[in-house]
């Protein structure tokens, strides 16, 4: 198997670096020996799934620390169980100079990241990322947090993990829907910062965990994140920067709260707001109907939507969409495509073209 060599990801304050396979298994057992040096300690977070699918991992990696398991889900993601985190660590003795492993997806990740974020004013942690989706997307960039019955997301901070470690074999495991939602993130990143991972996506047969290329394609898709938050690491730029990951995502986020987060995985909800945002942006005259029919090939290849599976209601999903956090002064922001490869952000108040685009995908009055 081809070497992947690691990623710098270059912030202001720690540098994070992404390490791959076997220098990412020979990365953490380094880790783990210089976070107990001197007596330190350390605590290891992740959920019940992987408490119980990966106790070699967990026995041969972390030799005995004290592991604190949380039930899996979205569920989850709220301040009682930063609570219980930090709980645990005051139990185990964990101090300022203690460090935290995070193993698990997206959920764990922003959950124990934010743990450790607020522990003590702050300590630092290391993210083993489970699911594709974390591996591509969210174990990078900072962003921790846990939502309020209000909302997704809404208390939170910037806390950067020290090093992000990618282990693929943990994608054995993942349901096949999970691994999929995640290459809806990967396509995402293609289509906003990179057209030959794109293609080089539309060429090669359906990706699966035990694909050869697949290691390669993460790691493109985490380089094109990495590049994005290097250079507007607190989502400050006026226009662009940070605010491009979210191309597809004010619209599926508004499928996702019109259902109750309960029947689209994110990356599903995500699949139908990329065909949402190409549509957009054909009518804007960036791009071609062919390209839209590209992006919706690319996203049936991974059995991901591109269209509501049920009808839902046109006033709640604007209505969700008005709600975002993205919006600025009460103007929607919106993420289209320029090209295939390259995306903007706009300003957004032209509801008849919004309510056309929606009703093609299956939205009713
Ligand atoms: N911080 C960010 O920048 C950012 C970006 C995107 C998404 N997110 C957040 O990520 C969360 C979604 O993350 P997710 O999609 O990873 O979901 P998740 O963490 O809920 O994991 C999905 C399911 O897969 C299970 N699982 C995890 N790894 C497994 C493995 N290797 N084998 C078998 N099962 C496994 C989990 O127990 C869970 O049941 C959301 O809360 C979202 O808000 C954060």
């Amino acid at each position: 198997m081809m070497h992947t060599p690691a990623l710098d990801i270059r912030l202001s304050n720690t540098p994070c670096t992404v390490y791959f396979a076997s220098d990412a298994q020979a990365a953490l057992v380094d880790a783990v020996r210089k976070a107990l040096e001197g007596n330190r300690k350390a605590a290891i977070v992740t959920d019940e799934h992987l408490a119980a699918s990966q106790e070699g991992f967990f026995r041969n990696v972390f030799e005995g620390l004290p592991l604190c398991v949380l039930p899996p889900g979205e569920s989850t993601k709220t301040l009682a169980s930063v609570g219980r985190v930090a709980r645990f660590c005051v139990e185990h003795g964990l101090d300022r100079t203690s460090t935290l492993f995070v193993v698990g997806g997206g959920v764990i990740g922003d959950l124990a990241g934010f743990a450790a974020a607020s522990y003590q004013r702050g300590i630092p942690y290391y993210h083993i990322p489970t699911t594709l989706l974390a591996m591509v997307d969210s174990s990078l960039g900072g962003k921790t947090g846990v939502n309020l019955p209000e909302g997704k997301n809404l208390v939170g901070a910037f806390h950067h993990p020290s090093a992000i470690f990618i282990l693929p074999e943990f994608l054995k495991t993942l349901p096949e829907n999970e691994f999929n939602a995640g290459m809806a993130e990967i396509i995402k990143a293609g289509l906003l910062g990179d057209l030959s991972l794109f293609e080089a996506l539309e060429s090669k047969d359906v990706l699966h965990a035990q694909h050869a290329d697949l290691l390669g394609v993460i790691r493109t898709s985490c380089a094109i994140k990495a590049r994005i938050v290097e250079d507007d690491e607190r989502e400050g730029a006026a226009a662009a920067g940070r605010a491009l990951l979210n191309l597809g995502h004010t619209f599926g986020h508004a499928i996702e709260s019109v259902t109750g987060y309960t029947v689209y995985l994110h990356g599903e909800a995500v699949a139908i707001g990329l065909m949402l945002a190409a549509r957009l942006s054909q009518d804007l005259g960036k791009i071609t109907a062919e390209e839209v029919a590209r992006i919706g090939a690319l996203l049936k290849r991974y059995q991901l939507p591109t269209r509501l599976h049920d009808p839902l209601s046109m006033e709640h999903l604007l209505a969700a969409m008005q709600r975002d956090k993205k919006n600025r002064a009460g103007e929607l922001r919106l993420v289209i495509l320029e090209s295939l490869g390259e995306a903007n952000t706009i300003s957004w108040d032209d509801y008849p073209l919004l309510k056309r685009l929606w009703a093609e995908v299956g939205a009713v009055y």
